[in-house]
C-alpha cells in the first residue's frame, strides 16, 4: 500500500510541450507492435489522427433504448459516416451486416443492469473476442466506486494482457459513480489510471479543464457524448474537446437519438476532422438535414 499523505494535485502539465508524435501519428504507440499500430491506423484517420466512433453499446445494461430499439434500422445505416463501430457481440452479429468494412470496437465487458447496482462486469472469452476479428476491445473501469473499483480494475489488466497477445487496441471507459464529481481531477485520475493500466485508448468525458486529463493521460484520449443534448452543444462539446487535444468523440445518444442522425454525426465528423466551428457544423447540420 503506498503511503496515501500528502498527495499532492499535479500542476505541472507541460501545457507548450506537446507529446513526440514523430515516429509514429498517434500519442504513445511508439513502442506498439505492427498489429497495434495497424489497427490504431484503421480507427484513427491518417490525415486528422482523430476518430468519430459511433456508441450502440448501452443495451446491455439498459435494454432497447430511445434510437437503439432496431439497431438494424437505427445504426446499420450509419456505419459507413462512422470510423469506428462500438457495440456488444450480440448487437455487432445479429444486427450489423458482416459485409460491413467499418474497424469495430467489440465492448468486451458485460454484466449487471440498470435494474440491480451496475458495473458488476465479467469478460467475454479470450477466443470470442478474437472471433469478432477486433479493431480495438473495450471494458469500463470505476475508479473510485469502492464495490466495484477493483473487479472492473482486474477485468481491465486481463483484458489489457489478452490485447497485447494479439496486437489489438484495449480502449479504458471510464464510469463515472453517483458520487464523483465530474471534473478534471476525476477525470485525468481515472484516465491516467487507464492508460497506466495498459489502454491504447481513452473514453472518458468533457469537463472545464480538458487539457490536464489530455495532457496527462499518454494514449488518444476521446470523449463520450453523454445525454442527449440540443444538437449545437453536442457540437461546441466535441469542439472544445478537440480544441483541449482530444483524438476525436465515441458519441452514441447525442447522434442515434438525434432527428436527423446522418446529418449529425456527418456535422461532428467535421468538428472533428476539420475542426469546423459549432455554428457553422450547426448549419451543415441543418442542410443536411433539410435534405434528408
Ligand atoms: C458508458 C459508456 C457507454 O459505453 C456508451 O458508449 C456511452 O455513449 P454516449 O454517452 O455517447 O451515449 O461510455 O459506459
Amino acid at each position: 500500500m503506498a503511503d496515501l499523505d500528502d498527495i499532492r494535485d499535479g500542476d505541472n502539465f507541460g501545457l507548450n510541450s506537446p507529446a513526440d508524435t514523430s515516429k509514429f501519428y498517434l500519442k504513445g504507440m511508439n513502442s506498439m507492435g505492427w498489429g497495434l499500430k495497424n489497427r490504431m491506423s484503421r480507427i484513427f484517420n491518417r490525415a486528422s489522427g482523430r476518430t468519430v466512433m459511433l456508441a450502440f453499446d448501452h443495451g446491455f445494461l439498459m435494454g432497447p433504448t430511445s434510437g437503439l430499439e432496431r439497431i438494424d434500422l437505427s445504426i446499420a445505416p450509419l456505419a459507413e459516416h462512422a470510423d469506428c463501430l462500438m457495440g456488444c457481440r450480440g448487437s455487432i452479429r445479429t444486427m450489423i451486416p458482416p459485409e460491413n468494412t467499418q474497424p469495430v470496437c467489440l465492448r468486451a465487458d458485460t454484466g449487471t443492469t440498470i435494474l440491480t447496482e451496475m458495473n458488476h462486469n465479467v469478460l467475454l472469452g479470450e477466443e470470442e473476442m478474437v472471433r469478432m476479428n477486433p479493431s480495438a476491445l473495450a471494458a469500463m473501469i470505476a475508479v473510485g466506486d469502492a464495490a466495484t473499483e477493483a473487479r472492473t480494475m482486474a477485468n481491465f489488466s486481463r483484458l489489457v494482457d489478452i490485447g497485447n497477445k494479439y496486437d489489438i487496441p484495449v480502449m479504458c471507459v471510464t464510469a463515472v459513480g453517483k458520487d464523483m464529481a465530474r471534473d478534471a481531477r476525476y477525470f485525468g485520475l481515472a484516465s491516467r489510471v487507464g492508460a497506466e493500466n495498459g489502454a491504447s485508448i481513452v473514453k472518458t468525458y468533457y469537463t472545464e479543464g480538458f487539457e490536464n486529463v489530455v495532457a496527462c493521460t499518454s494514449v488518444p484520449v476521446v470523449i463520450a457524448g453523454g445525454k442527449k443534448l440540443p444538437e449545437i452543444e453536442a457540437l461546441e462539446m466535441a469542439y472544445r474537446a478537440i480544441e483541449c487535444g482530444a483524438a476525436g468523440v465515441d458519441m452514441g445518444r447525442n447522434v442515434f437519438q438525434s432527428e436527423a442522425p446522418v446529418a449529425m454525426i456527418k456535422a461532428v465528423g467535421a468538428v472533428v476532422h476539420e475542426g469546423m466551428k459549432p455554428q457553422e457544423a450547426l448549419k451543415l447540420y441543418e442542410s443536411l438535414k433539410a435534405e434528408g
